[in-house]
């Protein structure tokens, strides 16, 4: 069989792509599973794209690396807001064609590279799509879920040189861990790929979804690079609207990043990044407040999760997803799920597809407050029925 057929298969099997085959095939099923947001772009924004949709230029081809407005806008945003003052920009079909975008340009099959888990799935499935076959998945802390560093130190030990990983990854806040990695522990992990040659990618899709006054922050340097999205923070998952920021000092990386670009979405879609340019006009202040309704849904997922008690649940500080273990009868996750979903009519998504089997990753961002508790409602019951009796 030709590799190429060989790799897809890998990546049709993946756990994502069962449970939303679950999903189609279920009626009336409320999700607590999706990655995604309940707000709509700022209406501002949309009212005022209205206006573009005539112009000749949304319809044809743009600069690959992005319109130099949004552009603009987004390196005054990359300085002022996330201290990044040496990076360039390029604009991307969202944080996931950024990611894939990197891989391609940074690595070659075979190569090694590193995550942690519990892993974002779809940087698991774009390492193996492109050929990456020697993917190292390292621990994190089991109280907080950060990424172990000690770990990463003897991954990258220098005796070890041979087989230097090239590429390390983390996503700051996590998906699905929903916590977030402080300054230090980013600072630690930066100076440990810089000393080993290798890439630090950091993935900060959830910037701007961080709870009880904690802080998100990035860090760059030559071996940094930072990966954003419009997708949760402005409600535009459908819009695909991400960007890169990466080192300006390294030569011919811009260069090589804007090839894959013209191979892939050649550029990201001009309507969307018209829209993203106006939605940054309205600001963070509005991402703010919506990201601050999430903590009404946060207490309410929690309580739904209560009667696995309090230790089996962690997250529900930064992103938007608690990380969930399963009590000792039903350590199964992906059964869990399906008998979730068709006994309870409530969706969310097995660790196992995260490098974490006997998990669940509860996602509390896609449903408004009352909706989100009646799903709760659904998933408490359930959960109620699992520890007492089992999957019956
Ligand atoms: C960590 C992380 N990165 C990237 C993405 C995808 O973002 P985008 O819609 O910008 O491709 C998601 C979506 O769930 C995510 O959780």
């Amino acid at each position: 069989m030709p590799s190429g057929t060989m790799l897809l298969d890998a990546v049709v099997l993946d756990d994502d792509d069962k449970i939303q085959e679950l999903f189609r095939g279920t009626t009336d099923c409320m999700s607590l599973a999706q990655g995604v947001v309940f707000w709509q772009p700022p209406t501002q924004a949309l009212e005022k794209i209205k206006e573009s949709v005539f112009s000749p230029s949304v319809s044809n081809y743009g600069p690959d690396d992005g319109i130099p407005e949004l552009k603009t806008a987004l390196l005054h945003k990359l300085r002022s807001e996330n201290k990044l003052t040496k990076s360039s920009v390029m604009v991307t079909a969202g944080a996931n064609q950024a990611f894939v975008s990197l891989v391609l340009t940074l690595c070659d099959a075979g190569d090694s590279v590193v995550m942690f888990t519990p892993y974002y799935f779809n940087a698991y499935m774009s390492f193996q799509m492109t050929g990456v076959t020697d993917i190292l998945v390292g621990p994190s802390d089991p109280e907080t879920l950060q990424p172990d560093a000690d770990w990463l130190e003897t991954i990258l030990a220098p005796e070890d040189n041979k087989g230097t990983p090239k590429v390390v990854t983390v996503v700051n806040p996590g998906n699905p861990s929903g916590t977030y990695i402080p300054q230090h522990l980013l600072q630690r992990i930066s100076a440990l790929c810089s000393k080993a040659g290798a890439w630090l990618l950091v993935d900060n899709t959830y910037e701007y979804f961080m709870f009880d006054g904690l802080q998100h922050s990035c860090i760059e340097g030559d071996h940094i690079v930072n990966i954003f999205s419009f997708s949760k923070a402005y409600g535009m998952m459908g819009w695909r609207i991400g960007y890169i920021a990466y080192p300006s000092n390294v030569d011919g990386l811009g260069a090589q990043l804007l090839k894959v670009q013209d191979n892939i979405p050649i550029c990201p879609s001009i309507i969307g990044q018209k829209l993203a340019l106006f939605s940054m006009e309205v600001g963070p202040v509005w991402v703010r407040k919506n990201v601050e309704k999430l903590t009404k849904n946060i207490e309410i997922v929690k309580e739904a999760l209560a009667p696995l008690g309090k230790e089996a649940v962690k997250g529900g500080e930064a992103a938007i997803y608690l990380w969930v273990k399963l009590p000792q009868n039903a350590r199964d996750d992906v059964a869990v799920v399906e008998w979730l979903a068709k006994k309870h009519s409530v969706m969310v998504i097995p660790g196992s597809a995260s490098g974490g089997p006997g998990h669940i990753r509860v996602s509390f961002g896609g449903l408004p407050e009352d909706s989100c508790r009646l799903a709760a409602a659904r998933l408490r019951t359930g959960l109620e029925q699992l520890v007492t009796q089992g999957l019956s």
